[in-house]
């Protein structure tokens, strides 16, 4: 039995990803996960159950009496939302999210107004929010302080799950559930997901959103990635590792027009210039062919679609945000039914609700 309890974390830490999820499970073997924090820990049937769940959600959340009902499936649990970097969508569709369930929350969203301006710990804040809450939803500018902080809790007399909401520029693996859901509804009439061009484009290298999704999308058969990028910000080697071990076919490539031409989705990223060693540095980029305008819509395939984790900036024309392939905006609702869906399975609700009468 692969507990957190029985592992040092310094052993727990130096495991491949894969070989972390059985301690991250909620029930060893099943699957779903307790803490969420990495895309790794989905596999095709779990996402299948989550993509499920959340239809499910969204479907019994039309009526009063449904609503209702979801109201009250988690209303005996608080959530708190601990954001240390800047959040508007994460935050407020996990917000949302707690919110059809029934899940009452707090939040500190600047670590300047908590005591860890102080000088306190994260593990001595983190044991603080666990005395109050029942879960918490984090985001932070610090790679792997997520996985540091379920170890911990998983260790003390308080051990709540932890839901990653965007770890440095590592992973953000509720962005990738969201991107997954968003496509299986898109593809739900067109033969799934399997075997579709999946087009990155933008800043690959630091993008997390990228690494998350390029990882969810191996699950699928025949899925084929391509990354545009000028060449400083093309995505990283780790990625494609991923991709070469597990037989996935992949592009690398600077030329947006000729991946559009062919292209399922496309999912567009912003440059990721809070990240830069020099300020200024991506300014100096030259990112103009990197863009998604007028002249791709024409390019792209009638069934194709856009997406984008947003904020946006120039990288989507706003002439483009009409066009009925633009699922941007959808995303970011499929968003609040995804993480609905995460956080009840995390609790262990998704039966309940799968056979509820509504
Ligand atoms: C992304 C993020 O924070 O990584 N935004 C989001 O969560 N929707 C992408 C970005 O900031 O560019």
């Amino acid at each position: 039995m692969a507990r957190l309890t029985d592992i040092g974390w310094n052993e727990f830490h130096a495991l491949p990803l894969e070989a972390k999820r059985p301690y991250l499970e909620r029930v060893e073997g099943e699957g779903m996960p307790y803490h969420t924090l990495f895309a790794q820990q989905f596999d095709r049937p779990i996402l299948e159950r989550l993509c499920a769940l959340a239809n499910r959600i969204r479907f019994i959340n039309k009526s009063k009496e449904g609503a209702l009902y979801l109201k009250n499936v988690l209303a005996h649990k608080r959530a708190m939302l601990y954001f240390s970097q800047p959040s508007s969508r994460t935050f407020l569709s996990h917000l949302a999210a707690c919110q059809i369930l029934g899940v009452t929350t707090g939040s500190v969203r600047d670590a300047a107004t908590s005591s860890e301006f102080k000088g306190e710990s994260h593990e001595d804040s983190i044991r603080t929010f666990s005395s109050y809450f029942d879960m918490i939803i984090m985001r932070s500018p610090e790679q792997g302080l997520a996985e540091k902080m379920s170890w911990e809790l998983s260790n003390s007399s308080r051990p709540i799950p932890i839901l990653n909401a965007g770890s440095g520029k590592d992973q953000h693996p509720t962005q990738a559930l969201l991107d997954i859901y968003t496509l299986f509804r898109s593809f739900e009439d067109k033969g799934s997901i399997d075997g579709k061009t999946v087009v990155f484009c933008g800043d690959l290298m630091r993008g997390r959103t990228v690494r998350s999704l390029s990882y969810l999308l191996t699950n699928f058969k025949d899925v084929r990635q391509v990354f545009v990028a000028p060449q400083e910000l093309q995505v990283p080697d780790d990625v494609i590792a991923v991709l070469k071990e597990k037989g996935v076919e992949f592009e690398v490539s600077d030329d947006l027009r000729a991946a559009v031409r062919i292209a399922d989705a496309v999912y567009m990223t912003r440059i990721q210039d809070e990240w830069d060693e020099s300020k200024g540095a991506s300014a100096k980029i030259d990112t103009s062919r990197f863009k998604f305008g007028a002249e791709e819509l024409n390019l792209l395939p009638k069934d194709g679609i856009i997406m984008h984790p947003l904020p946006r900036r120039d990288e989507i024309a706003t002439c483009c945000d009409h066009d009925p392939r633009a699922m941007y905006w959808r995303q970011m609702r499929n968003g609040m039914w995804i993480r609905a869906a995460l956080i009840a399975s995390t609790f262990g609700f998704e039966r309940s609700i799968m056979d509820c009468g509504y």
